[in-house]
């Protein structure tokens, strides 16, 4: 599986989140309780970013900011209506200080 180099940890701060482009599709990417989560940043249940909704690191999940539902960051799955299929979570690891992802397009 390919991987892709996304940031420094250090300038994704616990607590914070920021999307980025690969290939045809943007990715969310979280820190959490001193984990990284990955997931499609757009919304399984119509065009909205994930990344732009709000984040509750203390609960893992992430309200779509159109329609409200909450997705977990550990599955991708929402747990809350209207949308009803989880979006694509992926691993992510750091090594030397960089975050990387493993992601096929
Ligand atoms: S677009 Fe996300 S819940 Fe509707």
């Amino acid at each position: 599986m390919p991987t892709v180099q996304l940031t420094p940890l250090s300038e994704l701060p616990e607590g914070s989140v920021r999307a980025f482009a690969l290939g045809g599709r943007r990715i969310a990417l979280f820190h959490a309780q001193g984990a990284l989560y990955a997931l499609d940043d757009t919304c399984s249940h119509a065009d909205a970013s994930l990344s732009s909704g709000e984040f509750d690191p203390d609960e893992l999940c992430v309200e779509c900011p159109l329609h409200g539902s909450l997705f977990d960051l550990r599955t991708g799955r929402p747990r809350t209506l209207p949308a009803f299929e989880p979006v694509a979570t992926y691993h992510t690891f750091v090594q030397d200080g960089m975050v990387f992802v493993e992601y096929i397009d």
